[in-house]
């Protein structure tokens, strides 16, 4: 619970991010009961508008999105009445004065700037903050991905805000991190005796991280178009999985020590580049297909009259490698990508081989153990052993999970990461999000990858919707005499 008087300033504040997931998850939290009554949420906008209007276009999201009983409607109506509109540019300093107006009446109040508009106002508007007299001691500002393009421009903008908030005030925001099962693999590694002994190149052959979308890019196309792939999900989701994944146990309880375990695995990822690409990655582009039973455009159709031929990438498969002495030689398998056959993120640690086996060929093949971390749909965590067939056939082994799911265990609703994140915010926790150092080395090992592409002129490969990508995907795993996990296989 947090008890502290605090206002959330919600920049963009009538835009798509704040109507699907910050409002909603500032409205689940004060539903249950964890905000304090005095706490206030100020959308700014630079369409005129009112609080009264802001209030009911919220409010018409919150009720399309929850249960029509009489008590949701007086629970949505009573945290209406915490939001409040202001009309204000960040692109001049019209309607900055009643923005101040309004915090100054709570001048001892938490105060937390969210950008969630365009990326290239965040400098600007971090700049009017400061010049209207905005940062109180206790205020502290969030920005929304992406951030940055590229090492250079990541690195422009953390010297701009830095100039405003200090380091400690800055909360960069990669909601995976908020992901129940994302904290899970935590407590997974770290509350338990039974893995961290196994959890390196002597035990472990390889790891997967799959973040597949069965959506296309949809409206987002002209954002998406200038990103592509590698910026919008590897360099942020899938790489701070992976550090997770791979970081070393914290030395201490503070934000820093994760966030130091997370930078060193960062800082010892090998470098992919030059004639190194062709071999490590593979990038791809949907064609149009089938979706759900439905037949779906492809990329450039959904780009229309915009930018074609696109080269952007709606795909990738790489294969990283950590090279510190816990990985050396392990790969880490990455793969992302829009129109794929189903929404599903999982983390598949596969284990060594048995080094020697005591049972005869008609026992069966033996597979290797496999530790999979589901993070949606489903949230849960799957431990595939061996075991011996029941029943009087002899010897024969088989392959059973020990499965355990989020919802069947605790039957509670997971909530959404930013509730979590949003929150997080306010108490002062810095853990889940990432530091300043962190998103500059996973830009820096993320830039030559591109750089390469682009050099090369060569186009993604072409995949039909609906499908898991572009065969040389599926060449990248098998040449190594690997798969890809697929649920049940
Ligand atoms: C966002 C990306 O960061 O993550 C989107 O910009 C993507 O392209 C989304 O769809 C996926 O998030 P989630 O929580 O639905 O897995």
């Amino acid at each position: 619970i947090v008890t502290e008087p605090f206002d959330y300033v919600v920049f963009g504040g009538t835009g798509d991010l704040a109507r699907r997931k910050l409002m909603p998850a500032l409205y689940h939290r004060d539903l249950a009961g964890q905000l304090p009554p005095s706490a206030r949420i100020i959308g700014v906008s630079h369409r005129p508008g009112s609080t009264d209007a802001y209030r009911e276009e919220i409010g018409k999201a919150l009720t399309e999105a929850s249960a029509r009983t009489d008590d949701a409607r007086a629970a949505i109506d009573r945290f209406l009445q915490r939001l409040f509109l202001v009309t204000a540019d960040g692109r001049s300093d019209d309607g900055w004065a009643e923005l101040r107006v309004l915090l100054q009446a709570r001048p001892d109040s938490i105060r937390a700037f969210y950008l969630a508009t365009a990326p290239d106002l965040f400098d600007q508007i971090c700049r009017r903050i400061g010049a209207h007299g905005l940062v109180s001691e206790r205020a502290r500002l969030v920005v929304e991905k992406p951030f940055g393009t590229d090492f250079a421009s990541a690195h422009a903008l953390n010297e701009a805000i830095g100039h405003i908030f200090h380091e400690t005030q800055i909360y960069r925001i990669d909601h995976y991190l908020g992901k129940e099962t994302v904290q899970n693999l935590l407590a997974l590694r770290f509350a338990n005796a039974l893995f961290e002994p196994l959890w390196n190149a002597g035990h472990i052959d390889h790891v997967q991280i799959t973040v597949a979308e069965a959506l296309g890019v949809g409206q987002r196309v002209g954002y998406y178009d200038t990103a592509g792939a590698m910026r919008d999900m590897v360099q942020n989701h899938l790489m701070q999985l992976l550090c997770l994944v791979g970081m070393e146990p914290r030395s201490a309880r503070d934000a820093d020590a994760l966030r130091d375990e997370k930078l060193k695995v960062l800082r010892s990822l090998k470098p992919i580049d030059g004639s190194l690409v062709p071999a490590l990655t593979v990038r791809g582009q949907y064609r149009a297909g089938m979706a759900d039973g439905a037949a779906v455009p492809s990329y450039l159709e959904e780009l229309g009259e915009r930018a074609q031929p696109s080269q952007t990438e709606t795909f990738i498969a790489l294969k990283a490698e950590i090279a510190n002495w816990r990985w050396a030689g392990v790969p880490f398998y990455l793969r992302t990508g829009k129109r794929l056959p189903e929404r599903v993120s999982e983390i598949v640690i596969t284990f060594r081989a048995i080094p020697h086996s005591v049972f005869d060929g008609a026992a069966g093949p033996i597979s290797p153990n496999r530790l999979v971390i589901r993070l949606q749909p489903d949230e849960g965590i799957k431990l595939e052993l061996m075991i011996k067939d029941p029943g009087p056939g002899g010897m024969r082994l088989r392959q059973v999970p020990l499965d355990m799911s989020f919802s069947d265990t605790f039957g509670v609703h997971v909530p959404e990461a930013y509730e979590r994140l949003l929150l997080d915010v306010i108490r002062g926790d810095q853990t889940l999000f990432m530091r300043r150092d962190e998103v500059e080395a996973a830009w820096g090992w993320v830039d030559p990858i591109i750089a390469a592409w682009q050099a090369s002129g060569e186009p993604p490969r072409p995949y039909p919707a609906g499908t898991w990508g572009p065969s040389a995907a599926i060449a990248l795993i098998e040449r190594d005499g690997r798969t890809w996990h697929e649920d049940g296989a």
